[in-house]
C-alpha cells in the first residue's frame, strides 16, 4: 500500500460492508475510503457517493473524482433473495463485476477485491472437506453467477494482468449489521431472538451443517488477502475459507449454556435445498500455504462474543429509551 492508497467499497451498506469499511478506515484513514451503495446508509458513517454498480459511467465518474486505486466490490444480490429475482441478480452480480473488471483492465484503478462464495458447489460436490478445485455445480441464480464471476477474475488476471483477488466465504455471523437474504442468514437470526427472549423458527432443519465464520475472522482474511504480494497468490479464481462447521442445533445449544430457556423450532423453506446443495466443511489448505490463513474464531467463542456484544448493544438501547 502506498500513500496514494485510495478506497472505493461498493455496497458499503451490507453485513460485510460496514464491518470491512471500519476496518480499512482504521488501517488506511478515514479519509483513504470513499463509501457508496445503491441504498443510502442508516448512520453516515464515512464519506458516502450514491451507487448503482449497473452504472458504469457513475461508477467510472466516481474513480476519477477521487482518484480511486482499490475497489472492494461488495454488491451483490445473495443466494435466498436471488431466487425470487434470478435476472436481476445475474446483472447485479455479474454485469457489476464486469463494470469494475473493466475499470481495471483500462489502467484506472490498481486492485479489486471481489467475494465469492461457497455457493459455486453443488450437490455433486465432495461436502466434506471441499477441496479447493472439484466439481462445482452450483444450483441457485447466486452460485452460478458467483461461478461465472470466479472464472472471469481469473480470466482478466490471466489475460489482462488485472490483480483482481477473491475469497469463497463461508456463511459470514456478526452482531454490527443484519444479513442481507442468504441462506446463512439463520446463524445471526437465532441471536437476535435468543436475546429478544423469543422462540426462534428457523427456516432450516436441526441437523443441517454448514460452514460458517465469525466476521472478524472474515475481515481479517480479506485484508490480508489484499496485502500480499502479487506472486505469492497461486489462486486468482478464488480462495477457499474456512473459519468453522456446525448446524442450528448445535447453535441453539451453546446458547442455552448461558440462557437455559432459549427455545427453538424448525420449520425448513425453499431454503433447505440450498443449503443441502452447499459443502459442510471445507479445506483452505492453498489458503493456509499462500497467505499463512488461520482462522481465530470457532463456534464457541463467537458465540460468546455474538451474545455478550448483543447484549451490549441492547442495554444501550434501553438506557437511551429510558433517558
Ligand atoms: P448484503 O446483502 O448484506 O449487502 C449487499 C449490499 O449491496 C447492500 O447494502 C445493497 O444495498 C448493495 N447493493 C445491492 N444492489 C446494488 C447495486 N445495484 N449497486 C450498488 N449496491 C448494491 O451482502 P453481504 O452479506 O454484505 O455480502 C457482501 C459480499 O460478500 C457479496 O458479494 C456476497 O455475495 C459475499 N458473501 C457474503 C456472505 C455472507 O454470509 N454474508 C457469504 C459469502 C459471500
Ligand atoms: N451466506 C451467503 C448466502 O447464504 C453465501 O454466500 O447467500
Amino acid at each position: 500500500m502506498t500513500e496514494q492508497t485510495k478506497i472505493l467499497v461498493i455496497g458499503a451498506n451490507g453485513q460485510l460492508g460496514i464491518e470491512l469499511t471500519a476496518a480499512l478506515q482504521e488501517k488506511h484513514g478515514y479519509e483513504q475510503v470513499i463509501t457508496s451503495d445503491i441504498h443510502p446508509p442508516k448512520k453516515q458513517h464515512a464519506l458516502f457517493e450514491p451507487l448503482d454498480i449497473l452504472d458504469k459511467d457513475r461508477l467510472y465518474a466516481l474513480v476519477e473524482k477521487y482518484k480511486v486505486t482499490d475497489i472492494y466490490l461488495l454488491a451483490a444480490i445473495l443466494s435466498a433473495k436471488g431466487e425470487q429475482n434470478p435476472m436481476l441478480t445475474w446483472q447485479v452480480n455479474i454485469d457489476g463485476l464486469m463494470h469494475v473488471l473493466e475499470l481495471a483492465r483500462d489502467a484506472k484503478v490498481s486492485k479489486i477485491f471481489w467475494p465469492s462464495s461457497i455457493a459455486v458447489f453443488g450437490g455433486t460436490t465432495p461436502k466434506q472437506n471441499t477441496p479447493q478445485e472439484t466439481v462445482t455445480s452450483p444450483t441457485t441464480m447466486y452460485g452460478i453467477s458467483k461461478l461465472s464471476g470466479e472464472r472471469l477474475c481469473a480470466y482478466y488476471a490471466q489475460k489482462f494482468g488485472v490483480d483482481v483477488r477473491s475469497l469463497r466465504y463461508p456463511g459470514l455471523i456478526g452482531y454490527k449489521a443484519l444479513p442481507g437474504g442468504g441462506t446463512t442468514d439463520f446463524a445471526v437470526e437465532i441471536y437476535h431472538k435468543a436475546l429478544e427472549e423469543v422462540a426462534y423458527h428457523c427456516f432450516l432443519k436441526e441437523d443441517t451443517v454448514l460452514p460458517l465464520m465469525y466476521m472478524p475472522d472474515a475481515v481479517r482474511a480479506t485484508i490480508e488477502l489484499m496485502e500480499v504480494d502479487a506472486d505469492e497468490i497461486s489462486v486468482r479464481s478464488s480462495y477457499n475459507l474456512s473459519g468453522f462447521s456446525c448446524s442450528p442445533a448445535d447453535i441453539a445449544e451453546v446458547i442455552r449454556k448461558t440462557m437455559p430457556d432459549f427455545k427453538i423450532d424448525y420449520r425448513p423453506d425453499f431454503r433447505q435445498k440450498i443449503a443441502d446443495s452447499w459443502p459442510n466443511s471445507i479445506d483452505d489448505s492453498k489458503a493456509q500455504e499462500d497467505w499463512n490463513w488461520k482462522p481465530q474464531f470457532d463456534l464457541q467463542a463467537m458465540s460468546a462474543e455474538m451474545l455478550e456484544n448483543l447484549k451490549r448493544m441492547k442495554a444501550a438501547k434501553t438506557a437511551v429509551n429510558l433517558s
